[in-house]
């Protein structure tokens, strides 16, 4: 299958282009940040006119998955338009473009168009009900797509992993503070169920290679505190879990409003796929090892332009 992945520079996009090149043809679409990607590399920006139809006739995917969008809540908060472009507009506009060409889309989501006032698990059937901006327009999002095109996949995930940044995730956070000897707080009142980015990206490649539609849950199927999440990267890394400080979201500077509960149900997933989701330890460890392993130097490398024989600087991958 040829895969294309907008937003490629992002924490899943250029894991899951990294996973499903071992056994797929990706290209990703990137505003210009990764210059020696291992895989072929689009250069667009998703705001300019024509840029979904022009990424799309480059390159003729059988499968696009939206990886982009704007994630930061806080600057959801403060840019209510751009928001709601990039995480409503434009995936209705990709899913539309996609079903018009006969191109299988993926839509990613968040878990947290949930409110979290539910006291038990929310499944795919729970009526979504968003807090901030950043949910809001992601719900909007959701529903843009299913009007345009019925077929697709709409995943709603949460997961943690190493960014092009180094400085992305919540586990970056915890990792990178914690070693730096600083003190740091933990929220004991948001529960959520991370998974491993990489198994994100195993998981979506299965539902694609299986044909799946429709919406699904895609996180870990254990739920925590991100309090408990920050204690567990600390053990795993040998780092000070007591410089982690119990707190409460509501004594933060945050100004978006947080959901208390994110603890979905991945039993569809597990059902249709016809497999257990992987679990959270395993997951952790393949993060440290990818720790060990440089991973993190290797994958900020993909921003340099490639020297060549000559001494001369080339752009990497050259563009399909
Ligand atoms: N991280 C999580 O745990 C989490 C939780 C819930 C849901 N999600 C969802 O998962 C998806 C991926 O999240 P992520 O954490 O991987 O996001 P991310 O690291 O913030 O990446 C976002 C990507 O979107 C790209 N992008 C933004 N504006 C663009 C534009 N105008 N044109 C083209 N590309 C643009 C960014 O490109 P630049 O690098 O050039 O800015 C970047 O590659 C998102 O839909 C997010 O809502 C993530």
């Amino acid at each position: 299958m040829r895969l294309l992945i907008t937003g490629a520079s992002g924490l899943l996009g250029i894991s899951l282009a990294l996973e499903s090149m071992r056994a797929h043809e990706v290209i990703g679409v990137d505003r210009g940040k990764l210059k020696s990607a291992p895989f072929q590399v689009i250069k667009a920006d998703l705001l300019r006119r024509n840029a979904i139809a022009s990424i799309l006739d480059q390159a003729h995917p059988d499968w696009l998955v939206n990886c982009a969008a704007l994630t930061n809540l806080e600057k959801s908060e403060e840019y209510p338009d751009l928001a709601r472009i990039l995480n409503a507009e434009i995936p209705g506009e990709l899913a539309q473009a996609c079903e018009k060409r006969g191109v299988r889309f993926v839509h990613i989501s968040t878990d947290a168009v949930f409110d979290g006032e539910k006291t038990d698990q929310y499944t795919e059937e729970d009526q979504p009900s968003p807090l901030g901006v950043y949910a809001r327009t992601k719900f909007d999002g959701e529903r843009a797509v299913r009007e345009a095109d019925a077929k697709a996949i709409i995943a709603r995930v949460n997961f943690f992993g190493w960014s092009l940044s180094g400085k992305h995730s919540l586990s970056e956070f915890f990792v990178n503070n914690l070693r730096e000897g600083k003190y740091i707080n933990g929220f004991t009142d948001i529960v959520f169920c991370p998974i491993f980015v990489y198994h994100t990206a195993r998981m979506l490649v299965a539902m694609l290679e299986k044909g799946l539609s429709g919406l699904y849950h895609v996180v870990g199927g254990q739920a925590m505190s991100k309090y408990q999440f920050g204690v567990e990267v600390a053990r795993k890394f040998g780092l000070r879990e007591s410089f982690i400080q119990p707190k409460s979201v509501l004594s933060s500077s945050l100004t978006a409003r947080r959901s208390h509960n994110l603890w979905l149900s991945t039993h569809k997933l597990s059902t249709d796929l016809g497999r257990e989701i992987p679990n959270f330890s395993t997951g952790l460890d393949e993060f440290y090892t990818q720790y060990e392993q440089s991973y993190p130097q290797k994958i900020r490398g993909y921003q340099q332009e490639l020297p060549t024989e000559s001494g001369n600087l080339s752009t990497g991958t050259p563009t399909p």
